[in-house]
């Protein structure tokens, strides 16, 4: 038996007649953090959204913990503890922050009740009471985050959490992705920041054109700056900044 938890293979996504996806496969082992990188329009929100279920692939294999979940409605791939911390952080803006998360619980219990995440998300706790909408960036990515983890998943889909936000709270984000891994969370995460994901990641997809380019283990692509600037088409000036 390996460590597979996550198996995605050979998938190919449309978009109408727009063939997104070619083959992409994808494998992430139990408690390990996997990077998927590439540029704006490659094909990493495409991936995220055919695993779970929000956009249907038209052929491939995806198992999940044994399970085969290509073609399960959203609601019951979340349900077996796949959690979704979506691009742009999406939460009802009329709604306060408990609200938000009280929405996100989904009853499989565990570790992760509403008063365990807010005492690992301080910040989150101060603002309770605040309508999600009045939240900074730096705040709403937190919220995404805690709401993903009211429902106790076991892998954690992670859409561009460093997407607008001041280094400083970029760093608390990665500290809490990294704090999550620490606990035995499988983690996707999607950057197009190569070289911040690629420091907490075990190992690393690259997309391009909605193909995997490159697959393999974070620390030797991250020491090798030269082949990350060419797998995503940048200069090496592009990359460092
Ligand atoms: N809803 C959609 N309808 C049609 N094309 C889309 C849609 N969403 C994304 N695309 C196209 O699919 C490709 C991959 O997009 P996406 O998966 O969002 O890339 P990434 O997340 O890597 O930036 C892009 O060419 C994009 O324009
Ligand atoms: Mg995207």
């Amino acid at each position: 038996m390996s460590d597979t938890f996550l198996n995605v293979d050979g998938l190919n996504t449309f978009y109408g007649k727009s063939h997104i996806l070619h083959d992409v496969g994808l494998k992430v082992n139990k408690g390990e953090l996997v990077a998927l990188l590439g540029l704006n329009g490659a094909g990493k929100t495409t991936t995220l959204r055919s695993i779970l279920g929000l956009t249907r692939p038209r052929d491939g294999e995806i198992t999940f913990d044994g399970t085969s979940i290509i073609g399960r409605a959203p609601y019951r791939i979340a349900r077996l503890g796949v959690g979704y911390v979506p691009e742009g952080r999406r939460m009802f803006a009329a709604l306060s922050v408990l609200e938000n998360l009280q929405l996100a619980e989904n009853g499989r219990g565990g570790e992760w009740s509403i008063a365990r995440v807010l005492e690992h998300l301080p910040k989150l706790k101060e603002l309770v009471g605040r309508r999600a909408g009045r939240l900074s960036g730096g705040e709403q990515e937190m919220l995404a985050i805690g709401r993903a983890l009211v429902s106790n998943p076991q892998l954690l889909l992670v859409d561009e959490p460093s997407q607008g936000l001041a280094p400083m709270i970029v760093e608390e984000v990665y500290r809490i992705l990294a704090e999550l891994k620490a606990r035995g969370v499988a983690i996707v995460l999607v950057e197009q920041n190569a070289l911040l994901a690629l420091k907490i990641a075990d190992r690393a997809y690259v997309m391009d054109a909605g193909r995997i380019v490159y697959h393999g283990e974070a620390a030797t692509l991250l020491a090798d700056r030269k082949l990350i600037a060419d797998l995503m088409g940048l200069t090496a000036s592009e990359l460092a900044s």
